[in-house]
């Protein structure tokens, strides 16, 4: 198979939903499918539960976890899959919004009793963002819920997305009685738990066949009425406004009863888009361009403090990869070649000799890498798309064990290269501040700090809003700005100005004071 059918068969996306939606569950399912594992329950959940919150040793035995079921790969109908997994818990949401600049679609999973719920709204940005394609499926039909079109409302208000429902449910909970797809007009039975999938999809000529009063008794003609309403109400599914994310197609199920989930996964195949072009400050590079070309988007430590090895998960956007092939690492401005490149299948990791645009690649690194460093054929270019969002938590970082700074220093180096959170240096009296999107990677910090690099730090308040990126439009200004509030001036890791405001008002007033500067929320703007 040449490059560019390599290409076309691939499907890189994420599934993301708040956590306990389902999203486990229909990874799970959908690795099923496509026989990359054969039992329920080898998935195992990404979730770092509220109750972990002290308990490291949890912690770290659920990032061993995270590891194994970052990347799922799996064929299905000819089609190369791939499933980007992302934390659940909320206080990694960075973590999350990195994942999904390495997915070309994702598919969000909405509980059907719960709706939309904060998490899903907020990933959802980074996807209106980066015009991502979205597909909805609506989780839990086996279990009462809310009305179908309540639920399509709420969708499109929170999320903000045109909707389509593609199927539609009979019933819910007790009174499911299955799911009729709209588009092949076959209707498919919910027979419960014990049978699942069991039964064949009834197929009707069209909604007034007489068949389908026999099948859906009285029900049928409440779905006739609800499929005139979806017909009226929502424009036809048009699969260029799917791709440009204007719209999201809808499906109904219940993953954990493997219902809806076969025909989400034949359609996901069919409309979801193939790797597109990526964006570097350079130029924009296609896919189907001869030349290999990647950027590490994670950056994974190994667990054993002994070997002080990580493992950099790299997206593949053009060309080839070859294993054992020199590659051009641009920031350092220097050749590297892998040894045992891995790919990963739903519960192992294998090395591979090749992968091609949309394959993840996971890379042994020795502390070569940081998040967003780009390989090449030898072609100066950096892949952009992976900017730091303002962080909502923040605290000094101090040293408390005065016989090990260098180790922390080195330790904070590296957790920050890895992304774990976001360092800022105050520009004033180079005091650090770590910015965090929740408590709980404060605390993986400090742990990590100790057990892998032997180093104690201790945090120390500070009353913090907001870090914005600053873009000095006028100098005059931004020297005065610079006086004015020397106190809250810093730098990020990339040495970019970063003004750490310490109220709503505080930020307000400036971005009155000073119109010759831009604020921003992202590091990338
Ligand atoms: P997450 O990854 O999005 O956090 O959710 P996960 O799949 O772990 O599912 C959360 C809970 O919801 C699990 O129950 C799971 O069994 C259940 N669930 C998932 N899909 C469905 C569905 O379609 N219908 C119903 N009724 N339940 C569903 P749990 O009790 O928290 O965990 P477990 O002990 O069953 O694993």
């Amino acid at each position: 198979m040449g490059l560019k059918e390599e290409i076309k068969r691939r499907r890189t996306f994420a599934i993301v939903s708040h956590p306990d939606a389902g999203k486990t569950t229909l990874t799970e399912k959908l690795l099923l499918f496509g026989g990359a594992i054969h039992i329920a329950g080898a998935v195992k959940s990404n979730k770092i539960k509220k109750t972990a919150t002290s308990d490291f040793m949890e912690i770290e035995r659920q990032r061993g976890i995270s590891v194994a079921t970052s990347v799922m790969g799996f064929e299905y109908d000819d089609h190369k899959i791939n499933i980007l997994d992302t934390p659940g818990h909320q206080d990694f949401a960075e973590d999350t919004f990195r994942t999904l600049t390495a997915v070309d679609s994702v598919i969000v999973v909405v509980d059907a009793a719960k709706g939309v719920e904060a998490q899903t709204e907020k990933l959802m940005q980074v996807c209106r963002m980066r015009k991502t394609p979205v597909i909805v499926f609506v989780n839990k039909v086996d279990r009462e819920g809310k009305e179908a079109f309540d639920l399509l409302d709420e969708i499109e208000e929170q999320l903000k997305i045109k909707v389509r429902p593609l199927s539609w449910p009979v019933g819910m909970g007790k009174r499911l009685k299955g799911v009729y797809n709209i588009f092949d007009k076959k209707f498919y039975y919910f027979a419960g738990e014990d049978k699942t999938t069991a039964e064949k999809p009834r197929e009707f000529k069209d909604l007034h066949d007489p068949e389908l009063d026999k099948a859906l008794k009285e029900q049928a003609q409440k779905l006739r009425e609800e499929l005139e309403l979806v017909e009226g109400v929502y424009p036809e599914f048009k699969i260029n406004e799917y791709l440009n994310a204007e719209i999201a197609p809808v499906f109904f199920g219940s993953a954990l009863y493997n219902f809806g989930v076969k025909e989400l996964l034949e359609s996901f195949i069919k409309i979801a888009p193939y790797p597109k072009p990526s964006f570097a400050n350079e130029r924009m590079v296609d896919p189907f361009e001869e030349k290999f070309s990647g950027f590490v988007f994670k950056i994974h430590a190994n667990m054993d403090p002994n070997h002080r090895d990580r493992i950099a998960f790299v997206k593949v956007c053009s060309g080839k990869f070859q294993r054992n092939t020199n590659y051009q690492h641009v920031r350092l401005g220097r050749n590297l070649k892998f040894a045992s490149p891995t790919a990963f299948m739903a519960d192992k990791k294998s090395i591979v000799e090749e992968a091609y645009p949309g394959d993840i690649v996971g890379l042994h690194d020795t502390g070569n890498f940081k998040i967003g460093d780009t390989l090449t054929e030898g072609e100066a270019m950096n892949f952009k798309g992976l900017p730091s969002f303002s962080p909502e938590m923040f605290k000094y970082i101090e040293n408390a064990d005065p016989m090990k700074s260098k180790q922390l220093a080195k330790g904070i180096d590296q957790l920050m290269d890895e992304g774990v959170a976001q360092l800022f240096t105050l520009t004033m009296n180079n005091r650090k501040i770590i910015g965090c999107v929740g408590q709980l990677q404060f605390e993986v910090i400090e742990y990590r700090l100790l057990h892998e690099y032997n180093a104690t730090c201790r945090y120390e308040p500070v009353t913090m809003f907001k870090a914005c990126w600053i873009k000095p439009n006028d100098k005059v200004e931004w020297e005065d700005f610079k006086k004015r509030k020397y106190k809250s001036l810093a730098v990020d890791k990339h040495g970019r100005d970063v003004y750490l405001a310490e109220s709503s008002y505080d930020l307000q007033m400036a971005q009155t004071k000073f119109k010759g500067l831009e604020f921003f929320f992202t590091s990338e703007f």
